[in-house]
């Protein structure tokens, strides 16, 4: 990477949810504030800021990433996906979203973003999961309305629907997409 003037603003582009984005970023500039003040997608929040709780995970190239840990512009040409695009279409929610939905697993809301990056990159690495290894990746996401078992409930169905094969239902429809 070039070596950038800590006091300059420079202009970085990547790609956000399968769209070309642009910002002006200092080097110090977190990839959180970027995201959600520099292009206002404010899905991704923002709780510890030191890399501890999880809300504000994003996926770099496919990999699940603290953006509160990340550089803005360390995302120069990545392909970054946030909480909104994980929806097939704008009245579509993912099979995961959808699941979250049915089992009330959103609670207050303000961890969710980050929990259902890191369970959908989960699932496409691991299809059939068991039951430990979820509650292992949301291990690494604080949720202070501490209710993991709803959570847990909706990747165990998310999953079941995504491991079948394609049907005309909407949650079949959406888990190939
Ligand atoms: S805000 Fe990034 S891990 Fe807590
Ligand atoms: S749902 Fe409220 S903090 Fe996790």
């Amino acid at each position: 990477m070039p070596r950038l003037s800590a006091a300059a603003r420079h202009r970085i582009g990547f790609t956000l949810n399968g769209k070309p984005v642009s910002v002006e970023a200092e080097p110090r500039l977190l990839a959180t504030d970027a995201l959600r003040h520099g292009i206002g997608a404010t899905g991704t929040h923002v709780g510890c800021e030191h890399g501890v709780c999880g809300a504000c995970t994003i996926l770099i190239d496919g990999v699940p990433a603290r953006a509160c840990l990340t550089l803005a512009v360390q995302l120069e040409g990545r392909e970054v996906t946030t909480v909104e695009g994980l929806a097939p279409a704008q009245d579509r929610l993912s099979v995961m979203q959808a699941a979250f939905r049915r089992h009330h697993a959103l609670q207050c809301g303000f961890c969710t973003a980050g929990i259902l990056i890191s369970l959908e990159a989960f699932l496409r690495e691991e299809p059939d999961p068991s039951e430990q290894a979820l509650r292992e990746v949301v291990g690494g996401h604080l949720c202070r309305c501490t209710g993991y078992t709803p959570i847990i409930a909706a990747a165990l169905e998310a999953a079941a629907i995504l491991r079948q094969p394609i049907t005309t239902s909407t949650d079949a429809e959406s888990a190939h997409v």
